[in-house]
């Protein structure tokens, strides 16, 4: 696919703003030949992910083809990462396509979030602080994954790599002749060296246009390091040091004039650009290497968000009514465990959080079916009767904790007492894009005081609709052939085709094309029983609601729910249904298919950072909107259509496309529709097969998006929180006229703030734009983590505002992540105690064996080794426990192999995740032990702390072990 960067609008937004930059560009760059933040971090991320998936491959004994280098695209490692099972036959890159996306937009957040200071650039010489930055970020990931808070984890990484990337253009590493990464950088137990003083100067002016040579020739030759000055406001700098350079630096423009950022090809250093990239590029695959080593292949990967598989995600009303709903939650979520176990189909995580009244919780995600099983098996129907149930906050919790585009399923019999959260759930379905389905029983049996009535099963109905899930009402008994949805939901690649929510119901006729590679098409249509439909394949052939079993489809009723089985899925082409309904329904047309999209809303930003970034909350009214959209599991689509479809006005507007390279897409609106809509994506595609002819296909995405005239927006200084303590979070409110600030409105604001954890949270009622005031009004949120909190959980801040007048809402989603101080900095330590054998030339290799003794500890201020593991080598590893001379644990590795290897690697890792490698080698004087899979084992392009292992140290003719920290 070319990089069609000669049009449209990116070229025209951004190139007049070329060089205003303050970092690598954060997502897209404008000359076309630079490499952005976002290039950076996903190349890095395909390479290690690539890397791990090599490794565990060639410990397997299985093939592994994949070149790994800065070319490799998401689907080539997602596919090349899935031979563990032939169980699939249809892959899906989309989860992995998320979560990358996710940790560059963090990464390009930074930008944003924290423009101005300098340690998260590395800028003004600030190379001790910037490196904190780095360590503790890491800390916090690794904590995070402890907990299996995956998304915070990736949220952390995306900022820390930013500040990591931003090293290498903005020093003068590259300029000092280094050809690898700095390793102090994210070694918290390393000191950062050969810093330039503060007194010592490290530029001279710029000539003319040229920057080449303004860095002093004692600061190369002394190789000390140094960063450019930048200040947007102010041309202070100390004497004579560099600047950062760029016509927004003020530093740079007095003495020493000019800069040394290596940001773009058009920057000051502008022709070590590429160096600086491909730096930062092998730097971010090593903190990713430290990250892996910390956690473990198998969280790695689920770091990285590379699975095949959806969560499988209840929230379950406990109280005394719903005995019959659980326990068909309990055979359905057991029977999928039982089949899927084992296989790239299991889901990926368990999610359940009960509710009741007056209480809600706890949480339970796990990756431990078995926990899961556990869990479920204890819930009991109890208590309540006659009250409304705490169904929402229940909700709040798994919205939160599910990864983006996960479904959830709610049941429950009862109206929601919590129904006051209605606007922040509706928030958190948007900017998760997930998708909640409700198991609605006994609606209108008045058997019970507490059965939902109309208007509550509303409430669900609207939450349903506006996540694009379902709310599927049935008798308990029915409940069982309802439950077939879940089943659904968790096949591997489920796309949905089409889908309308009509409300109010009017009979209306709707086309959608199947497509080739879809596979196993379901119908789901819920409305009122005297709904019928009429669905047309593309070929003509008829069936009607009547037929439970016809000519393109088998039919199952369960309640609301109409559930059609195409019967065969070769019919490509345009199909149609005709629904017959004067009340509310729902249609949706779902498949099986490898070929799907993820899309984000951005937003653009002129100024230090011109660019676009990610858009939290909902699109503004009359304003225009900017879509970044990556089309999955196809190498070679044409352009592609994208629109924005609004079913009650039955409106479609379309977007330019501008292709940004691989297989995403840049797509601009002039206008957005006034009532709630979705994205559609049509195109041709003509990969997956032999046959020539391209097939069109559809797909469209479930969340159901609105606007409002209203704008919301705050960042939090830091994303962090220490137990015990309070951030603050200031925020701003104003209202806009055709997308932008309406500088001389008035009007006062209701503001709500809440957060899924309960903890303390202050907030103003209310916030009031004054005249005057630019058309804004200000105020703060302020968010405590208890000092009970662990570090790793993770805390989701809703903030939203409500125009007190028109009753509009708008909202941002900030995530937090606890994280205690960290004064174990230090690697554990290795010590060599014995290493014997009995190898010898004379004898076959696999005959003898050799026995490598270690003390492994983590000093008597450590907090202890919490695992050890073989990094490379084929042999086997007991460990011990022994208390030292100093009263500290001591873990005694002992280490057996054939002698057919002679070399071992331990990965030893402490409880907050510091790591050291160490290593024991057995050596023979005069022949060399044959090949084995060990050394097969392609060699990582990073290691973490055995990077200076001197093979000098090598004693011939005698064994020897080395065990080597830096
Ligand atoms: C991009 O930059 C590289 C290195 O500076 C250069 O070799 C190449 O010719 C450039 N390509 C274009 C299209 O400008
Ligand atoms: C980055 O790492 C790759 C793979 O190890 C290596 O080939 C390349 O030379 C490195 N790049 C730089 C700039 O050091
Ligand atoms: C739907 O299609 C049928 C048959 O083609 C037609 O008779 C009917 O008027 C259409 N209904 C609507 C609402 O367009
Ligand atoms: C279609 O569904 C059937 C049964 O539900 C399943 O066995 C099959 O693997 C599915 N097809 C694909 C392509 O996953």
């Amino acid at each position: 696919m070319s990089n069609n960067w000669s049009v449209s609008l990116l070229v025209s937004v951004v190139l007049a703003l070329t060089d205003l930059t303050q970092s690598f560009q954060p997502l897209f760059v404008s000359d076309g030949n630079s490499t952005s933040h976002r290039d950076i971090t996903q190349m890095a991320i395909l390479r290690k992910t690539a890397e791990v998936c090599r490794d565990i491959a060639v410990a397997e004994g299985k093939d592994f083809i994949l070149t790994v280098d800065n070319s490799l695209t998401v689907d080539q490692v997602q596919e090349a990462c899935s031979f563990t099972d032939n169980s699939i036959s249809l892959l899906s890159s989309v989860l992995f396509h998320i979560s990358i996306a996710n940790m560059y937009f963090s990464n390009a957040n930074v930008d944003l979030a924290s423009m101005l200071s300098d340690e998260h650039h590395f800028d003004g010489e600030t190379f001790q602080k910037g490196r904190d930055l780095i360590t503790k970020g890491v800390s916090a990931v690794k904590a995070s994954v402890k907990l299996e808070n995956f998304i915070t984890g990736r949220w952390t990484l995306g900022r820390v790599c930013h500040t990591l990337q931003d090293f290498y253009s903005h020093s003068n590493w590259v300029e000092l002749g280094n050809t690898s990464p700095y390793n102090a950088l994210i070694k918290p137990d390393q000191i950062i060296e050969n810093v330039a003083g503060p007194n010592i100067s490290t530029c001279r002016n710029c000539t003319g246009e040229s920057c080449d040579n303004n860095i002093l020739p004692d600061i190369l030759q002394q190789g000390l390091l140094t960063s450019g000055y930048f200040n947007l406001i102010s041309s202070e700098k100390p004497d004579g040091k560099c600047s950062h350079g760029g016509s927004f630096d003020q530093t740079s423009k007095r003495d020493p004039v000019g800069g040394i950022n290596k940001d773009q090809n058009g920057s000051s250093h502008g022709s070590l650009h590429h160096e600086a990239a491909d730096l930062a590029v092998n730097a971010t695959v090593e903190l990713l290497e430290d990250i892996r080593l910390a956690i473990g292949d198998k969280n790695f990967l689920r770091l990285m968000g590379l699975s095949q598989s959806s969560v499988l995600c209840f929230v379950i009303d406990t109280t005394g009514s719903m005995s019959d709903d659980i326990a068909e939650a309990k055979r359905v979520s057991f029977n999928i465990i039982d089949r899927k176990r084992g296989t790239q189909q299991e889901p990926s995580a368990y999610i359940l959080v009960p509710f009741n009244d007056p209480g809600f919780g706890p949480l339970l995600i796990t990756t431990n079916a078995d926990k899961f099983k556990e869990s479920i098996n204890e819930l009991t129907a109890s208590g309540g009767g006659d009250v409304p149930e705490l169904c929402l906050s229940g909700l709040q919790l798994a919205l939160t904790a599910a990864p983006p585009s996960s479904e959830i399923f709610v049941f429950t019999d009862a109206p929601a007492k919590d129904a006051d959260l209605k606007s922040t759930i509706t928030a958190l379905i948007e900017s998760t894009k997930s998708e909640v389905t409700f198991m609605l029983t006994d609606v209108l049996t008045s058997r019970r005081k507490r059965a939902l009535n109309q208007a509550d099963a509303q409430l669900y109905r609207d939450l349903a609709r506006a996540s694009g899930g379902q709310a599927i009402e049935v008798s308990k008994s029915d409940l069982v052939q309802a439950t077939s949805v879940i089943e659904d939901s968790l096949q591997s690649a489920v796309v949905t085709v089409f889908q309308i929510m009509m409300n109010p119901g009017k009979p209306d006729n709707f086309t959608f094309t199947i497509d080739r590679s879809l596979r196993n098409i379901t119908i789901y249509i819920t409305g009122t029983p005297s709904l019928s439909f009429n669905l047309t394949s593309s070929a003509g052939v008829s069936q009607t609601s009547s037929e439970s079993s016809g000519p393109l489809a088998s039919l199952s009723l369960a309640g609301n729910l109409r559930r059609l089985t195409l019967n065969n899925d070769n019919e490509t082409g345009l199909w149609e249904i005709s629904v017959d309904s004067n009340d509310p329904y729902s249609l949706k047309v779902a498949g099986q298919s490898s070929l799907n999209f993820i899309y984000n809303l951005l937003e653009a930003h002129e100024g230090v950072h011109a660019d676009f970034f990610l858009k939290e909350g909902r699109p503004l009214s009359g304003g225009n909107a900017t879509l970044l959209v990556t089309v999955a599991g196809c190498d070679s689509v044409k352009i592609p259509e994208v629109t924005l479809y609004d079913s009650s006005g039955a409106t479609e507007i379309t977007g330019a496309l501008q292709s940004l390279g691989g297989s995403n897409f840049l797509v601009t609106f002039n206008e957005i529709p006034a009532g709630e809509f979705v994205v559609r994506l049509k195109g041709e595609e003509s990969s997956s097969s032999s046959r020539s002819t391209p097939s069109s296909f559809q797909r469209q995405g479930s969340t159901q998006i609105k606007t409002s005239s209203i704008s919301v927006t705050a960042q939090a200084n830091s994303t962090n929180i220490e137990p015990g303590s309070t951030v603050s979070i200031p925020f701003t409110v104003s209202t806009t006229t055709s997308g932008v600030v309406n500088k001389t409105a008035t009007g006062t604001f209701i503001v709500r703030a809440t957060n899924d954890r309960s903890f303390d949270s202050t907030s103003p009622g209310s916030v009031t734009i004054e005249t005057d005031s630019d058309g804004k009004a200000n105020g703060t949120v302020t968010l405590t983590a208890p000092d009970s909190a662990v570090s790793g959980t993770d805390v989701t801040l809703t903030i939203e505002a409500e125009d007190a007048a028109t009753a509009g809402t708008n909202y941002i989603v900030l995530r937090f992540s606890v994280a205690s101080e960290v004064t174990d900095v230090n690697r554990p330590v290795c010590q060599e105690v014995s290493t014997s054998t009995n190898c010898s030339t004379s004898s076959l290799c696999d005959s003898s064996q050799w026995i490598f003794v270690a003390n492994l500890t983590d000093g008597i201020n450590g907090t202890g080794i919490e695992r050890v593991t073989i990094r490379k080598g084929s042999g086997t590893l007991n460990t011990t426990t022994v208390v030292g001379p100093g009263g500290e644990n001591i873990t005694v590795a002992s280490y057996r192999s054939s002698c057919c290897a002679d070399r071992v690697e331990l990965t030893v890792v402490d409880n907050v995740g510091n790591v050291g490698i160490c290593v024991g080698q057995v050596r023979q004087s005069t022949t060399v032990a044959p090949v084995t899979a060990a050394h097969v084992t392609p060699n990582n392009t990073t290691s973490t702390g055995g990077d200076s292992l001197s093979t000098t140290l090598w004693v011939w003719t005698t064994v020897v072990a080395l065990t080597l920290w830096k």
